[in-house]
C-alpha cells in the first residue's frame, strides 16, 4: 500500500527520501516519486513501476544525474486506487502553478465534488486521474503564505481517509503533514526531522519518534516538530523509543526476507513468551487488564482478523474454548463488519493484526466498540491504529515483518493466543495447575523445537523440487490441524500462484474427494493424537485414489508412513500446541516451491503488506 517519507534538515533530501522509499518497497507499490525544494522552487520527479518492474530503481535512475542540493522534500510509493499506475498519476502531485506539492495515503471520498468546484471556480485544469491531486490544488487556493493554515482549512473540506504531507515553495524548510485514519509518525533526527507512514523507512536515521494521532497535524522544520490537535492547539507528547533495529529490516545474508523471517521464528517465539512469564513462573499479561469479574461478564468472545491473522484466530478458538470454556466466534473482518453481528457489552472482541492497520479489521473493531464490546488486540506494530483503539493490547514482539507473506507474525500470534487462553482459564479455574504448568513448559520449549524443525529445510527443499510443477495442491487436517491446512494453503498460493485448496479432512467425502486422482498432491496434517485414527482413514481414502501424499506428523509416528509418499516430522509435544511447529514445514514448502518456480517471493503480484483500503 502507499507509503510516505519526508525529510527536512541539512543533508541531501533526495538520497534520504529515496532510501526511505526503498525500505517501504515491501509494502507493495506501483510507482514512486519525490518532490524536492530546490533553488526556490519545487522539483517533482516520479515514475511508474512497482515491484518486479523496476520500481524505485526507475526513479533513482531518472534522478541520478541531477545534482539536487535540496535539504527538504517528500516522497511516496503509490498503490493505485483512483487512476491507473502511470507517471502522471504517481505522487507527489503539484498544484497548477507548482507552489505546493503533496503526497497522500488513503482515499478522498468527495474528490469529484471538490474537483468540480476547483475547476469551475478557479479554472484549474487537473492533470492526473487521481483523487489525491485535489489536495494539492485545494491547499493552493487556500494558501496565503502560511502552509499550516492552508492545510487546516483544506482538511475541513475533505472526506475519507487521508494522511498526507505537503510542502510549499514559499516556506522552503517546512513540511506540514496531517493524519486521518492511516498511520503517520514524526521522526526526531539530529538537526533534522522526518515524517513517515511506516517506521521501517526511518530505522537507520532515528532513535525516537512521535506517534501522530488521528486529526493531528505536524509542522516540521529542521530544528522543530510541532504537533497540533484538531482544534489547532499545540500538543506536548513524550517521544517513543524505536524498538526495532535496522538489521531486523535487512535480509542479513538470506536470499529473501520470507526465508529470514521463517528462520527468525524461534527467536520471535522466545521473545513473545519470555516477556510474559513472571517471577512466580506464572503468566503476566502486559498491556491486558482482564479480571475474573470481567471474564464472568463475557458470554462470548469474537475473534476478528484477515488472512493469516484470521487463521491464527481459528487456532485461538480451539484453545480458548478448550481451556477457558468461553464460546468463541471467529470471523474474517470484511464479513464481520457487514453482518450486523450480535455484539454487546458482554462480548470480548479480539482483533488480530500484524500491521494493526488493516482497514477491515479496524472498522470491525470500531463496529464492536460502538456496540459496547471490550476490545483486546493482538498486534505486532507498536502504536498502530488497531493497538491505539483497543482497551487492551497484547504485542507479539515479532520485530518487523517485511515479506508480504506472513510467517513469524503468525507463530507469535499463536503464542499470544495460548498465553491468553491459559491466563483466562487459570483465572476462571477451568484448568488445573498441573495442566497450566504443562502447557506453559511446552510453550517455553517451542523455540528449541522450532529450531529442530528448521533443520529439515533441506529435505523440504528436495520435496519442493519434485512437486513445484503441480497444478494444484490440497491441504487437509482435522481439529486444530484444519486451521493449519488453511494457513499452509494460503502461504503456497500467495507466493507460488499454484491453485491450492484447504479442507477439513472429514469433509472430503462430502464432495471434494471427487477431485482426487493419480498425481493429485495432498499435504496431510496428522499431528493430533486424539484424532489420528480418523485422519489416518481419510489419508487412506485418498491414497486409494493414488494421490501423492506428504504428511506432517509427530516424530515416532510410523503408521502414517504406510500411506504417505513423504513424511515431515515435528518434535513430540501435546496436541494443543502443535500448530507452532507444524506451520514451519508448510512455510518452508511454500517458500521452496515458489523459489523453484522463480517467483518474486517477498513481493508477490497483486499483494500489499498492509491492506489499508477495503
Ligand atoms: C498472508 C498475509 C495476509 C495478512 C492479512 C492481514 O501471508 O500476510 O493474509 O495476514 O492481510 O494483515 P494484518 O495481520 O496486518 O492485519
Amino acid at each position: 500500500m502507499c507509503g510516505i517519507v519526508g525529510y527536512t534538515g541539512h543533508d541531501k533530501a533526495k538520497d534520504i527520501i529515496i532510501d526511505g522509499l526503498k525500505k517501504l518497497e515491501y509494502r507493495g507499490y506501483d510507482s514512486a516519486g519525490v518532490a524536492l525544494m530546490e533553488d526556490g522552487g519545487i522539483q517533482v520527479r516520479k515514475k511508474a513501476g512497482g515491484s518486479g518492474t523496476g520500481g524505485i530503481a526507475n526513479l533513482e535512475k531518472a534522478v541520478a544525474k541531477e545534482k539536487f542540493r535540496a535539504t527538504t522534500g517528500i516522497g511516496h510509493t503509490r498503490w493505485a486506487t483512483h487512476g491507473q499506475p502511470s507517471d502522471v498519476n504517481s505522487h507527489p502531485h503539484a498544484s497548477y502553478d507548482g507552489e505546493i506539492a503533496i503526497v497522500h495515503n488513503g482515499i478522498i471520498e468527495n474528490y469529484r465534488e471538490l474537483k468540480d468546484q476547483l475547476e469551475k471556480k478557479y479554472g484549474i485544469e487537473f492533470v492526473s486521474d487521481t483523487d489525491s491531486e485535489v489536495i494539492a490544488q485545494l491547499i493552493r487556493v487556500l494558501y496565503d503564505g502560511d502552509l499550516e493554515h492552508a492545510v487546516r482549512k483544506a482538511v475541513k473540506k475533505m472526506e475519507g481517509a487521508y494522511t498526507f504531507a505537503a510542502i510549499a515553495k514559499g516556506e522552503p524548510e517546512k513540511i506540514v503533514a496531517y493524519r486521518k485514519d492511516t498511520p503517520l509518525i514524526a521522526g526526531i533526527g539530529k538537526d533534522c526531522n522526518f515524517i513517515a507512514s511506516d517506521m521501517t523507512a526511518l530505522l537507520q536515521y532515528i532513535d525516537d519518534f512521535y506517534l501522530i494521532d488521528n486529526g493531528e497535524m505536524v509542522v516540521e522544520t529542521p530544528d522543530r516538530i510541532k504537533i497540533l490537535d484538531p482544534a489547532g492547539k499545540e500538543v506536548t507528547r513524550e517521544p517513543l523509543k524505536v524498538t526495532w533495529n535496522q538489521e531486523d529490516a535487512e535480509k542479513g545474508g538470506y536470499s529473501h526476507f520470507m526465508l529470514k523471517e521463517i528462520h527468525e521464528q524461534p527467536k520471535a517465539v522466545q521473545e513473545t513468551v519470555s516477556r510474559r512469564i513472571g517471577k512466580d513462573g506464572k503468566i503476566v499479561l502486559d498491556g491486558i487488564k482482564l479480571t475474573l469479574k470481567d471474564l464472568k461478564k463475557f458470554n462470548k468472545i469474537c475473534i476478528v482478523a484477515c488472512g493469516t491473522a484470521y487463521h491464527a484466530g481459528l487456532v485461538g478458538k480451539y484453545v480458548i474454548e478448550q481451556m477457558a470454556r468461553i464460546p468463541v466466534e471467529v470471523d474474517v473482518a470484511s464479513e464481520f463488519r457487514y453482518r450486523d453481528p450480535f455484539v454487546d457489552d458482554k462480548t470480548l472482541f479480539i482483533a488480530i493484526s500484524q500491521s494493526g492497520e488493516t482497514l477491515d479489521t479496524l472498522m470491525s473493531l470500531r463496529e464492536a466498540k460502538g456496540k459496547g464490546a471490550r476490545i483486546l488486540s493482538i498486534v505486532n506494530v507498536v502504536g498502530s491504529s488497531v493497538a491505539r483503539e483497543s482497551d487492551d493490547v497484547f504485542y507479539t514482539w515479532a520485530g518487523p515483518e517485511i515479506a508480504v507473506a506472513s510467517t513469524k507474525a503468525y507463530t507469535t500470534q499463536l503464542v499470544c493466543l495460548y498465553l491468553l487462553a491459559l491466563y483466562m482459564a487459570d483465572l476462571k479455574g477451568t484448568i488445573t495447575r498441573e495442566y497450566y504448568d504443562e502447557i506453559l513448559s511446552e510453550l517455553k520449549a517451542m523455540p528449541a523445537r522450532a529450531k529442530r524443525v528448521l533443520k529439515k529445510a533441506d529435505k523440504i527443499e528436495e520435496m519442493a523440487k519434485l512437486l513445484y510443477n503441480r497444478d494444484q495442491i490440497f491441504y487437509i487436517g482435522r481439529g486444530i490441524d484444519s486451521s493449519l491446512a488453511y494457513e499452509g494453503s494460503l502461504k503456497l498460493k500467495e507466493i507460488s500462484y499454484i491453485n491450492s485448496f484447504a479442507i477439513a479432512a472429514g469433509e472430503l467425502k462430502h464432495g471434494t474427494i471427487a477431485l482426487m486422482e493419480p498425481d493429485t498432491t495432498v499435504i496431510a496434517l496428522a499431528t493430533q493424537d486424539r484424532l489420528f485414527d480418523k485422519m489416518y482413514a481419510n489419508v487412506e481414502e485418498i491414497k486409494a485414489r493414488h494421490a501423492h501424499i506428504v504428511s506432517i506428523a509427530k516424530s515416532g509416528n510410523k503408521k502414517i508412513k504406510k500411506v504417505s509418499d513423504d513424511v515431515i516430522t515435528i518434535p513430540k509435544c501435546r496436541d494443543e500446541v502443535t500448530p507452532i511447529l507444524s506451520i514451519i514445514p508448510l512455510q518452508l514448502f511454500a517458500y521452496y516451491i515458489a523459489r523453484e518456480r522463480g517467483e518474486n517471493i517477498d513481493k508477490p503480484r497483486n499483494l500489499a503488506k498492509s491492506v489499508t483500503v477495503e
